[in-house]
């Protein structure tokens, strides 16, 4: 509190020194610096009222943007016969409160006892974001975040403990905790992602400078920039419920209510459920203008996590429709999540031969070419995932165009080598399976291709390189607005062993042959700009299609998680791809897109168009 509005708070309330303010009570930090003790006499208007408690909002603010001037009062029979617009004088125990330990601690006075209600009726003003409060920080979430959210090692501070000052012009999670318990409005909100299953939904005001927004009105994550400026819409306090069918760029009705902190996020709840007032159109992306030409100057090449396709699996015909009409059938594709041929069943079924060939004839019945696959069966429930699910990579690929060249499958334990030649000691065969980095996650696979359909004047033999990935998940991730900074990214050191023996793979066919043709792709479950990624281009030498591609940084995704549109399935091709033809490259946003009932994975596919020839 600054002299002056100490003085002001004396002069208009003739307190004594026992006053206390909702500004000394948050302090200019996380933590109250009056955590587990009583306070009395603080007065205050009641600006909210939840199913368990009631915020109350100062009426001697003071001027420091780091203190909220409003708390949550917790007591569910606290002041039945309270209401919005009340002024009272309060007192009670300040706790500090959070559901795991994982998260950053909520402010709150707990045991309320009234002292005494003082008027009813005061007008209670919501503060505009963006215009009665500076705009949200768009970049950075913490200042123990070193700079980089996504930096490696993670968890080394925690915001329990560290208990930074607030510094709510640079950091965002600083600046929402500056404005805990106060009654908001968000102006023109867009939907930023799918709601999840109680319809939690990640907006951003239109009259904030947010960064990131791509041309589908989302945020899409960036080096050393993770959206900080969204926050979620969470449970009406009116008891209605928010729709769980909102998209990406969904316009909604202005939204009022309360910032607080719960399950990992800051969050504001909405006094009652929100409004889609707009979508955009049109609801579907366009599909792929990338085009097989059909010899290997032209040649396609698809990527499509599928999510646990299973032989029964009802998205067959959803599936194929996507590759035949949305990636115009790709001459070759990359599939990752195919699962054994009776799905999650857990028995000793390893065998992918009926799904694939379910898939293969989807495609064909739905006008496509009639595709044959290549996979190599992992040893049963070892390679993680749905369990019983026994899911691998495979390749789909048009024999009329392209066939391994000198097949030799290797088995699920065999190690692939690179040969003179170079070729492979497996075609295909698995990267290095019984490395301990691949420990309950699938084995890339790497085969080498002939082009049958060469240029007219060709007489070499076009063979390319390809490796299919699916990196371990991000399972186990601490929340990114959650006390660990940086967050957990669940999973990091075996994507980097795993992306280490991915690139020395891959080195090892480039260091006999510096003009091989390699392209490697799938799910990496990872960005370009973390450190296993950063790794593997290091290593391998290859390039990033995307940067090749000049595909825009803001529409790069394929995937959404929390407030982020965001990339985790990539390729990477060698030089001698990079700098032929001109290379190019398109994510197509059938998945990101619809409402979460109509998607059929929860990744988005890609095609590339390659010129191949050697
Ligand atoms: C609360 O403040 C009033 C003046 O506003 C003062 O008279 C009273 O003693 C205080 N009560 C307590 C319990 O501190
Ligand atoms: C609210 O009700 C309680 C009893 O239920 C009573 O003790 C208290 O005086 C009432 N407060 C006001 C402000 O009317
Ligand atoms: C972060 O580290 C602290 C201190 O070692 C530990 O208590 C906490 O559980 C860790 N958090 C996560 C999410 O792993
Ligand atoms: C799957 O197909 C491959 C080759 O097409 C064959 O070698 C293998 O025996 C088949 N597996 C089963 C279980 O049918
Ligand atoms: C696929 O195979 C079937 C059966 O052999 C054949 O009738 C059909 O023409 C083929 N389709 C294409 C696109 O080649």
């Amino acid at each position: 509190m600054t002299t002056l509005t100490c003085f002001l708070a004396l002069a208009t309330s003739f307190a004594v020194s026992s006053a206390t303010t909702i500004a000394e009570i948050n302090g200019p930090r996380f933590l109250s610096p009056l955590k587990d003790q009583t306070v009395s006499n603080v007065s205050a208007i009641i600006t909210a009222r939840g199913p368990d408690g009631l915020w109350i909002r100062s009426i001697y603010p003071d001027r420091d943007e780091r203190t909220s001037e409003s708390l949550y009062v917790y007591g569910s029979k606290f002041g039945a016969n309270l209401t919005v617009g009340d002024s009272i004088v309060i007192g009670g125990k300040i706790l500090e409160y959070r559901s795991s330990k994982d998260y950053i601690y909520l402010t709150e006075l707990s045991s309320p006892v009234l002292s005494k209600k003082v008027s009813s009726g005061n007008k209670v003003q919501p503060l505009v974001i963006g215009k009665d409060t500076r705009d949200p920080p768009n970049e950075q979430y913490s200042s123990l975040d070193g700079g980089d959210v996504f930096a490696v090692p993670n968890n080394v501070s925690q915001i329990s403990v560290a208990n930074p000052e607030l510094q709510p012009k640079k950091y965002g999670l600083d600046f929402w905790e500056s404005l805990s318990g106060e009654l908001v409005t968000v102006k023109k909100p867009v939907a930023l992602t799918k709601p999840n299953s109680y319809g939690d939904t990640w907006v951003a005001g239109s009259n904030w400078k947010v960064s990131g927004r791509n041309d589908r009105d989302g945020l899409t994550i960036t080096d050393k920039d993770a959206n900080p400026e969204a926050i979620i819409i969470g449970t009406p306090l009116d008891g209605t419920k928010n729709p769980t069918n909102t998209r990406m760029g969904d316009s909604v009705e202005e939204i009022t209510g309360i910032v607080t902190y719960a399950f990992g996020y800051y969050r504001i709840l909405p006094s009652t459920a929100i409004k889609v007032t707009k979508s955009q159109k049109p609801a579907l992306p366009n599909p792929t203008k990338l085009e097989s030409g059909g010899k290997c100057d032209g040649i396609t090449v698809g990527a499509y996590n599928v999510e646990n396709l299973a032989a029964t699996s009802s998205h067959h015909g959803a599936i194929a429709e996507h590759i035949v009409k949305y990636m115009k059938s790709p001459d070759i594709i990359f599939m990752q999540e195919i699962q054994d041929d009776n799905g999650a069943t857990n028995d000793a079924v390893v065998s992918a031969n009926l799904t694939l060939s379910t898939l293969t004839a989807a495609i064909s019945a739905a006008g496509g070419p009639n595709y044959t696959f290549a996979d190599i069966d992992p040893v049963d429930d070892q390679d993680g995932g749905q369990p019983g699910g026994n899911i691998r990579v495979a390749y789909l690929y048009k024999p009329s165009l392209i066939r391994l060249y000198k097949p030799n499958p290797g088995g699920s334990l065999d190690a692939n080598e690179v040969l003179d030649g170079p070729t492979l000691k497996y075609n295909p065969g698995r990267i290095d399976p019984t490395n301990e980095a691949w420990t309950a996650s699938r084995k890339p696979l790497v085969a080498q291709w002939e082009v049958i359909n060469k240029k007219s004047d060709s007489k070499k033999v076009d063979t390319f390189f390809t490796v299919n990935v699916h990196f371990g998940s991000k399972g186990g991730s601490s929340s990114i607005m959650g006390d660990a900074r940086p967050p957990v990214n669940g999973g990091v050191a075996d994507r980097l062993a795993q992306a280490q023996l991915t690139a020395n793979f891959v080195k090892n066919i480039l260091s006999k042959d510096k003009d091989a043709k390699v392209i490697t792709a799938g799910d990496f479950n990872e960005f370009t700009f973390v450190e296993p990624l950063e790794q593997y281009v290091k290593i391998s030498g290859l390039k990033d299609l995307d940067a090749v591609a000049s595909i825009d940084k803001l529409e790069r995704y394929t995937y959404l998680f929390d407030m982020n549109a965001q990339e985790l399935d990539h390729m990477f091709v060698s030089n001698a791809v990079a700098k032929d033809g001109s290379p190019k490259y398109e994510h197509i946003h059938i998945n990101t897109w619809p409402e979460y009932a109509a998607q059929v994975s929860d990744h988005d596919p890609s095609v590339a168009r390659l010129d191949l020839c050697v």
